[in-house]
């Protein structure tokens, strides 16, 4: 990061590198970030550097329309860590809406940083120009996969405008209150203290909803166990699983955790099993436990759910969740380089996944258990058509009536789409094995 000495010039080099592994060489979102915000001591810095290129990331239609029209030549391959640049500047003007003359003089030096001193008058120049003229709009044809749009309107054709216009704007932050350490309303007085806006969720009885995201050091309590960050949608699968007191329970896909957490915070006294594939996301389960100071009874397993012969002792399950892999299309506002990943052939392949999780996982219910099946798509393929099949493969089960609060019934489960109570897309179906 050579010469880089206007202050925050930093900041936007770490934009720019993290933004052109996502933009270029299909790294996700999550992971660039990962390994760069620890980089980053101070966290003002690392909430703008997250706030950039999510930003970016949402704006990329609107950029891309804006270089086409100003640059008598598109930018080449050689060029990709300068788009990378230029997205993180344009997203400081909007949607950010950063004072101008810092983001300005910030971003120009990190041209400089990223080794591209030469091109630093140009970014100057186009960065101006987007203050100037303002950047264009988009249309969801611009921003989403021709094959994804033309699934949601097969599927939503009602909502697809509603989906895509919430898919596309920044997410509020959801809070979890630990009712094992204060209640709902003590915490929101909590956060009243400390001048933080919450508004306490009808629908998903332990969540608060902050509409401008904090870092999690400045929730008050957060070390300590006494709130967790878990969109409300999530949270309400605790309610649509609803296992006995003290019942023994299966999370077949566990990681990172938030949903075990919810269930143990609920009931400590529940058995809980719980699974995860990926030996490196295991570890942030039992980091959630520690926090939450919950999981003393929990047998937390790195290991693949459908290898029943390596982790079931035989005795039944009164409950099980399978929170499946998924396409996350009901969560492109919390992760919008899903529509720069996702192919349509990656959907043909999680819904087999997730057949095979059902059939497997069936196998572990008691008599009169349940088993729920969720996710955070949108798609029909991966939802109420995967349990269609499934109930016609299973007649030993049979759907459970939900209530509203868990989104639209679409006869085989309910579905909330992105935004709905200002909550992410999810979808629960509660199945229940004959006695
Ligand atoms: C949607 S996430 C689960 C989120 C989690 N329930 C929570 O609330 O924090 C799906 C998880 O399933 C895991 N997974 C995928 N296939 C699996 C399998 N065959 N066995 C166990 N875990 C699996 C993935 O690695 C991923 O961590």
């Amino acid at each position: 990061m050579a010469g880089a000495a206007v202050p925050g010039a930093g900041v936007r080099v770490h934009a720019a590198e993290v933004l052109d592994a996502v933009l270029h060489r299909g790294v996700s979102l999550k992971a660039s970030l990962a390994s760069t915000l620890p980089q980053l001591a101070d966290a003002r810095d690392r909430a703008l550097l997250e706030a950039i290129c999510f930003s970016a990331l949402r704006g990329r239609a609107r950029y891309d329309r804006a270089l086409a029209s100003w640059m008598p030549r598109p930018l080449g391959q050689r060029d990709a860590s300068l788009r990378a640049l230029l997205y993180a500047g344009f997203a400081q003007l909007d949607p950010l809406g950063l004072p101008a003359h810092a983001a300005l003089s910030a971003t120009v030096d990190a041209a400089r940083g990223l080794g591209r001193s030469h091109q630093a008058g140009l970014v100057n120049a186009l960065l101006r120009r987007a203050q100037r003229d303002g950047l264009p709009a988009a249309t969801p044809e611009d921003v989403w996969p021709a094959w994804l749009l033309a699934e949601l309107r097969t599927d939503w054709p009602d909502a697809v405008d509603a989906i895509t216009l919430a898919s596309e704007r920044m997410a509020p932050q959801w809070l979890r209150v630990n009712g094992r350490r204060l209640t709902r309303a003590a915490f929101a007085r909590r956060l009243a203290d400390a001048g933080i806006e919450a508004a306490s969720s009808a629908s998903a009885p332990d969540g608060l909803c902050v509409p401008i995201p904090v870092p999690v050091d400045a929730l008050p309590g957060f070390a300590e166990g006494d709130v967790s960050i878990q969109d409300g949608a999530a949270q309400l699968v605790a309610d649509a699983l609803a296992p006995p007191s003290g019942g023994r329970v299966l999370d077949a896909c566990a990681a990172p955790g938030g949903k075990s957490a919810h269930l143990l915070e609920r009931d400590p006294a529940l058995r809980l099993v719980a699974l995860e594939i990926a030996p490196a996301r295991v570890a942030r389960i039992t980091e959630t436990f520690a926090r939450l100071g919950i999981g003393e009874r929990a047998s937390v397993r790195a290991v693949d759910a459908l290898d029943l012969g390596r982790w079931w002792d035989g005795v039944p399950f009164d409950a099980v969740l399978v929170d499946a892999p998924c396409s996350a299309t009901g969560i492109v506002r919390r992760q919008p380089d899903v529509l720069l990943h996702r192919r349509e052939r990656d959907i043909d392949a999680l819904v087999a996944l997730q057949a095979r999780l059902l059939d497997t996982l069936a196998g572990v219910v008691a008599p009169g258990g349940t088993l729920l099946y969720a996710t955070c798509s949108i798609l029909r393929r991966e939802n109420s058509a995967q349990v269609a099949d499934f109930l016609a493969r299973h007649p030993e089960f049979a759907l459970a009536p939900l209530d509203a609060r868990f989104g639209r019934d679409t006869g085989t489960g309910h579905q909330r789409l992105p935004g709905d109570d200002a909550m992410d897309g999810f979808f629960y179906a509660r199945l229940v094995r004959a006695a």
